[in-house]
């Protein structure tokens, strides 16, 4: 999938989010080293804090459906907002060299980083050395 079409699908999925608590809306699409994408978009729920961002429900049914490797993620919010540190840190766990894409809800996109926005990750490597 080019990227022109999974932005428009990042965007598209943000019309699926079910956020009637915070009212911010987010869609995320997952691109995989197969070319496979996986889409997201988060889920909030009456007792506030079970709710779910949109790019873990992406990568969370990519590893379920197989899927290890990933290229970019397109991330589509209201203003552009960047994956929150929790996202950021699972994203981590999978993909160190990951691609973002930051798109807002007038088509603006904004280029980043895994690297750039969570330096020095955690990550399995920290616990190899005490098992
Ligand atoms: N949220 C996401 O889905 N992804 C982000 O990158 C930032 C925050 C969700 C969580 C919650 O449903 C709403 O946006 C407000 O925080």
């Amino acid at each position: 999938m080019d990227e022109t079409a999974l932005i428009a699908l990042a965007l598209q999925m943000r019309e699926r989010a079910y956020a009637p608590y915070s009212g911010y809306r987010v869609g995320a699409a997952l691109l995989s080293a197969s070319g496979r994408v996986f889409t997201g978009c988060n889920v909030e729920n009456a007792v506030y804090p079970l709710g779910l961002c949109a790019e873990r429900v992406a990568v969370f049914k990519a590893i379920s459906e197989g899927e290890r490797t990933f290229i970019t993620i397109v991330v589509a919010t209201e203003n552009g907002g960047t994956p929150c540190g929790a996202c950021r840190q699972v994203l981590s766990e999978f993909a160190a060299d990951l691609r973002i894409l930051l798109v807002d809800a007038r088509g603006q996109v904004r280029e980043t980083s895994l690297r750039a926005l969570l330096p020095e990750p955690f990550g399995p490597q920290d616990l190899r050395s005490v098992r």
